[in-house]
Parts: structure tokens; sequence; C-alpha cells
């Protein structure tokens, strides 16, 4: 029976799906300024993990997933992948290293072709890579991965269009679409924060049911901590283009070590508490520009901890790097010169 999911393709081996290493991407901004919107990103995403990129918007997390599938141009860095460095593949090679990553976008009323049937939507992957050579293997292929989605019967759903369906029908078409090539790793950027609420979590049981079931990797992007948490394996907290915290979802959660993580927890129960989602200033003060980065620590304008610290100078002057988090837990990481949780 062909209908059988199997694990992914490339990801025997055990190292990491996804490897960013000092990622960088650099814009021109308005009257020759340099907009950083990724400084210096690395991370890892093992077999079967979700890892998390929660920050504000304009911290850099769609510019980190456009990179990863070549959408945007890298400035440097690395970007390793089946044992390719993804940044610097050209022509065919890309385009064959580019079945192992697919993306989930934000919008599933924009990235859904309203003429297209949602036969046509799915199986276009299939027939770009030239994956299943007949029309009866390209239909068992379409129907598997839609009933992955949970989109059933899949005989009927193929043949409906986008207007048919509700939002989140279109995102569990966006997903079947992204999962008819089994890949190893699917990029998903905010893929419920247009949805209904009622929407939601149905989206985000059936990518980790995904993940239990075929092993598939997740970079999942969210600004919400709280969704990050529910998901996750593993949250990398992003502020303007860095990591300034990253590890384990248990333990950033219930120990924060950076004061910026701990603002957004703060809002984040506040958001479940009113449930709204209207954005929710994190704290006061201007909002942060890639193009205007401040010197030394570049949270300090805008951290609580600096102003009840008095202003400490190191914050003012060094940038800090990512060490071992006070919690000493394993892999958990902070960029702060004076982390929560030291000194109690
Ligand atoms: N193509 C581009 N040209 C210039 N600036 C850009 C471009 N894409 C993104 N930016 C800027 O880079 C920063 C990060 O943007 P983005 O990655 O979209 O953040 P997020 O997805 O976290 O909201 C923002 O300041 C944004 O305005
Ligand atoms: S280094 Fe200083 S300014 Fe930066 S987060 Fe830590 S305490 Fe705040
Ligand atoms: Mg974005």
């Amino acid at each position: 029976m062909s209908a059988v999911p199997t694990r992914p393709e490339g990801t025997a081996g055990g190292g990491p799906v996804l490897s960013v290493r000092d990622l960088v991407v650099h814009f021109a901004g308005r009257r020759r300024s340099v907009v950083r919107a990724v400084d210096g990103v690395s991370f890892d995403i093992a077999p079967a993990e979700i890892l998390a990129l929660v920050g504000e918007s304009g911290c850099g997390k769609s510019t980190i997933a456009l990179s990863v599938m070549r959408l945007v141009e890298p400035t440097a860095g690395t970007i390793l992948s089946g044992g390719e460095d993804l940044a610097r593949l050209t022509g065919r090679r890309l385009r064959r290293a580019r079945r192992r990553i697919q993306m989930i976008f934000q919008d599933p009323f924009g990235s859904l072709n309203t003429r297209r049937s949602v036969y046509d939507t799915v199986v276009e992957p299939l027939v770009i890579h030239g994956i299943a050579a007949t029309r009866e293997e390209r239909r068992a292929r379409v129907n598997e991965a839609l009933t992955l989605a949970h989109l059933t019967p899949p005989d009927r759903l193929a043949a409906s269009y986008p207007h048919e369906l509700s939002g989140g029908q279109r995102q569990r078409v966006a997903i079947a679409s992204a999962m008819v090539l089994r890949p190893p790793l699917v990029v998903a950027d905010e893929p419920v924060s247009m949805l209904d609420v009622s929407a939601r979590a149905g989206i985000l049981r059936l990518m980790m049911d995904l993940r239990d079931r075929l092993g598939t990797s997740y970079l999942f992007i969210t600004h919400d901590l709280a969704t990050a948490w529910v998901v996750a394996d593993r949250i990398a907290v992003l502020y303007l283009g860095r990591v300034v915290e990253i590890g384990r979802s248990t333990d950033v959660v219930a120990a924060p070590a950076h004061p910026y993580t701990k603002a957004l927890l703060e809002v984040s129960a506040d958001e479940e508490r009113l449930s709204t989602d209207e954005p929710v200033a994190v704290l006061p003060g201007e909002a942060p520009s890639a193009s205007r980065v401040p010197p030394g620590c570049r949270f300090h304008p805008r951290c609580p901890r600096y102003a009840a610290l008095g202003q400490p100078e190191a914050c003012r002057v060094a940038d800090p790097t990512l060490g071992p988090a006070p919690t000493g837990a394993e892999g958990h990481t902070v960029a702060c010169h004076f982390p929560l949780g030291e000194n109690p």
C-alpha cells in the first residue's frame, strides 16, 4: 500500500536537519542606512524537533525563514542541511535541496491561488520536482497528503476551491502541499496568527501530530511565547536580529534568564487573559529599529533590569554574547551581563 507514511528522506545519520551558523542578513535602508535584520544568528534543529523562534514584529524572524529557503540572500554565514551549505548552492543543486525544506506562510488567504483546485495546489510540488511519474501515483500522493492533513474525504476535498474552505481548512491545504514531498524540515512562519482562535489549536495539534508520526522537524515562528511553549521542544528568543536566549521550552518559560524573555512572558500571559489578538506593546519606550541598533547590549534602552541596577556601564558598552544560563540546564544559554536568576 503506497499510502503508508514513511519517514522523510535525508534524516538518516542523526545529525541536525538544519544547522545555521553566524547568519547575517543586512538590507540597504533609506539614506544609505543599513538594516541589520539578522545580525549573527546560530541554531540547530534535530530530527523530529520543533524549534520556535520568538520575538516582536521586526526582530528578523521572517528574514531568517526566507534565508533558509534562499528566498532572500544571506549576507554572511552558513546554512547547513543534508551536508550542503544552502547559502552557497546554485542551480540544480539548490533546486534539489529545496525539496527537503518546505514552507508554510502566515496568510492562508494570500498564499493559495484562488483559481486552482486543492488538487492542483497540492500536486504542484510533485510536478515541479518531477516526482511521481504517473497520474495514479500523483493522485495517491495527493490523497495521502490530504489525509495526513485531516482533509477528508480526500477525493471530495481535492476537487474543492479555496473560496469553499475556511481559514483553518486552507491552512491544512498549505500543510498538505508542504507535506506531499515528505520533507525532513518544514519552516512555518506564524502559521496560526491569521486564523480564528477556534481554528488555531487544531492546526498546532496537526503540526505536532505530523512530527510524531513522520519525524518532521519544524522551524516554527511566532510572536507569542505561550504558543511557542505549547508547540516547541526548544525556544530561541530573538531581539533585533540576535538570539538573546535559547533552551528547552520548559527551562526558558519556567526560568527566563533574559529580561526580554521575561517581558515577553508577561505580555503572553496577559494576552491569554484578555484573549485579544491586538498587538500589545512588550515594553514601554521607543520601538526597536533594525536600522538603529543601540551600542553595547542592544536591549539596554528598554531593559527593566538595566534601569533597576542603576544603568551599569557594561550594558552600554559591551555587546553580550551567549553563555550558560543560571539554571545550568543543558543547552540553556543567554546573552546578558546580568542574567535573571543569578545572585538571588
Ligand atoms: N527586503 C527588505 N528590505 C529592507 N528591509 C527589510 C526587508 N525585509 C525585512 N526588512 C526589515 O528587516 C527587519 C526584520 O524584518 P522581518 O524579518 O520581517 O521581521 P519579523 O518577521 O520578525 O517581523 C525589519 O526592520 C524589516 O523592516
Ligand atoms: S546586558 Fe544589561 S541591558 Fe542587556 S539585557 Fe542584560 S541587564 Fe539588560
Ligand atoms: Mg514576520
